[in-house]
């Protein structure tokens, strides 16, 4: 199964990857988590993409579509995989559609999570992750059950994203109208795009993400 989870910054595609990463045994593409990774180990494409992340911009095209190509091709692909964060424009999108028939499989569904802008700004400025397992929460609506230690590995130290301060994020949210939010037509024109409830609890939406999987 190749899913896609589409939606603005704060949607919670991250929450409900790692919810249907475990769920239903596929792995987690996060462009996003990526080029993070890159960016901390100073690689050659980090540099390349630091800026343009810290202005809220979109990072070019060839290097996150040539990074999703390699992983792809991974073992642990196989068995299926859910795109977070990929395609963010029309480009990648048909990029996308080229990889798959190179492969020789096709995806299954494209989840478009809608949310509410007013409450992106707030999901996003409560978001906090894990610093060992990038395990996701959030100071009001999804706190660890102990405080201060990680539910998934038992973690003490959490860190916050550079990128989720209220001016980057109107600068995400312009980028995602201008150009990711054009993607949803591409999709609904094939027949595979999915609409849930993204404003419902975190249990509702995946609980209907399941329902689209299970469809
Ligand atoms: P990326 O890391 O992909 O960020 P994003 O798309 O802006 O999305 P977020 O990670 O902010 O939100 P999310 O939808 O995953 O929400 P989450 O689950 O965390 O991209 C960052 C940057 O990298 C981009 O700006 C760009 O520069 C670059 N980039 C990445 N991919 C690229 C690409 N393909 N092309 C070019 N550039 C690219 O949830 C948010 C919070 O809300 C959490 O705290 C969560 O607990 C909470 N929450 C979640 N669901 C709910 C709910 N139902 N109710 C209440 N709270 C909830």
């Amino acid at each position: 199964m190749i899913v896609i989870l589409f939606g603005p910054p704060g949607a919670g595609k991250g929450t409900q990857a790692q919810r249907i990463e475990k769920a239903h045994g596929l792995v987690q593409l996060s462009t996003g988590d990526m080029l993070r990774a890159a960016v901390a180990a100073k690689t050659h494409y980090g540099q390349k993409a630091q800026e343009k992340m810290a202005a809220g911009q979109l990072v070019s095209d060839d290097i996150v579509i040539g990074i999703i190509a390699d992983r792809i091709k991974e073992d642990d692909c196989k068995n299926g995989f859910i795109l977070d964060g990929f395609p963010r424009n029309v480009a990648q999108a048909k990029a996308l559609d080229e990889m798959l028939n190179e492969e020789g499989v096709h995806l299954s569904a494209v989840v478009q999570m809608e949310v509410d802008d007013e409450a992106l700004v707030d999901r996003i400025s409560g978001r906090y992750t894990c610093a060992t397992c990038n395990e996701g929460y959030h100071d009001t609506n999804l706190k660890p059950k102990v405080d201060g230690v990680c539910d998934n590995c038992g973690g003490t130290e959490f860190k916050r994203r550079a990128d989720d301060n209220a001016e980057t994020v109107a600068k995400r949210l312009d980028e995602y109208y201008a150009q990711t939010a054009p993607v949803l037509p591409y999709y609904a024109e094939k027949g595979i795009l999915q609409r849930v409830d993204g404003m419902a609890a975190i249990d509702d939406v995946t609980a209907q993400i399941n329902a689209v999987l299970a469809a």
